[in-house]
């Protein structure tokens, strides 16, 4: 939530502001009773980013009124309810997938911790992160939650420049993200390793058909547009990975085809050559299996890390004075 703070507002808070802007996302982190029958209204094989951009947007009717977001207070009540809400609707979605009653948040857990409430109570046994897996997973949104003008970002402030409200402009950067190219790209590393390990083929099978070009497959989880090197974020998933799997004596088959394919692919010259090294994509997955989180949530769990960085776009492209509407 800090991180989230210092990213929307600029700098990062005092004792009061934080204590303050914690408050407003306790407040603001139980939907709409109503919202609760747009849930029905899906096809309980939803994708769950479908889910997520429809309530976004359906958001906007239940929280505030478009024009009192626009003063500080406002804005500061939206960004803390849009924060609190994604992880709700999130949580949300995926209970309505597996047909069990949404789990209420409560008011005395940490963001992380509240998550995982959501998502695993049920109304006869409350389900209690351990702190390991309430670490990983605010590591996991911490690692998320900006990164300069991405695809979801751009499209967030192209949305943002035409006057568009925070909703609408952050429900728009969900479908972006969404993208096999963009986050997608997370369930696609677990699915790829998947087929790897059931003995669909090997890792050196697998780089031999990605190098392949007329197969159209890539290496998902590597390759950047900015980054020509090892994507400082996938060195500290991988190392959180590796922890994360001691502390919890779990051993995942799939962290070790991770690793391999690595290798192979890093002392390929086709990857050397092309400068393609791991994304943020690469091992997050392997982390949020530990969690337990099903990997159709994968990339619902990117969009809920980067929701404070597309508020702070947003913010940025409506607070300046000079600006114009994209094309
Ligand atoms: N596997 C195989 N080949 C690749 C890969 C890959 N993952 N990524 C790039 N290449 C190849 C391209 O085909 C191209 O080859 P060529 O020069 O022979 O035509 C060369 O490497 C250069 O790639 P670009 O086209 O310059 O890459 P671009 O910057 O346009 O795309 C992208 C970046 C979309 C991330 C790409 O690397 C990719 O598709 N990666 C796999 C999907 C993925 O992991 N996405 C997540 C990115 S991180 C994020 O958005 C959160």
């Amino acid at each position: 939530i800090e991180t989230a703070e210092l990213l929307i507002f600029g700098e990062l808070p005092d004792e009061e502001e934080r204590a303050e802007f914690r408050s407003l996302l306790t407040e603001n982190s139980a939907l709409h009773q109503d919202m609760g029958k747009h849930f029905d209204g899906f096809p309980t094989n939803a994708h769950p980013m479908s889910i997520l951009s429809a309530m976004i947007s359906a958001l906007q009717s239940h929280d505030l009124p478009e024009h009192q977001f626009t003063d500080a207070n406002g804005f500061r009540e939206a960004a803390a309810s849009l924060i609190a809400k994604t992880r709700t609707i999130a949580a949300a979605s995926y209970k309505s997938h597996v047909g069990q009653p949404i789990i209420y948040p409560r008011y005395d857990l940490n963001y992380a911790e509240n998550f995982l409430h959501m998502m695993f109570s049920v109304p006869y046994r409350d389900y209690e992160a351990t702190p390991e897996e309430a670490h990983a997973l605010n590591m996991f949104l911490v690692l998320h939650a900006d990164h300069e003008q991405n695809c979801s970002t751009s499209t967030v402030r192209m949305v943002a420049s035409s006057g568009a409200n925070l909703y609408a402009s952050v429900s728009a950067g969900v479908n972006a993200l969404w993208g096999p190219l963009h986050g997608g790209a997370n369930m696609q590393v677990i699915e790829m390793l998947e087929r790897i390990r059931q003995g669909a083929m090997t890792t050196r099978d697998y780089v031999a058909r990605v190098k392949d070009r007329k197969s159209g497959a890539k290496l998902m989880g590597f390759g950047h547009r900015v980054y020509r090197n090892f994507d400082p974020r996938a060195r500290i998933l991988k190392d959180a990975a590796d922890r994360l799997l001691d502390a919890m004596h779990i051993t995942d088959p799939l962290l070790d085809i991770a690793r391999e394919l690595e290798q192979v692919a890093l002392a390929d010259d086709y990857f050397v050559s092309r400068r393609l090294y791991p994304n943020v994509d690469f091992y997050s997955g392997i982390i949020l299996r530990a969690i337990g989180i099903p990997v159709d949530m994968f990339t619902v769990m990117f969009a809920i890390g980067r929701t404070p960085g597309w508020i702070a776009h947003w913010k940025e492209v409506t607070d300046n004075p000079r600006q114009r509407i994209y094309r």
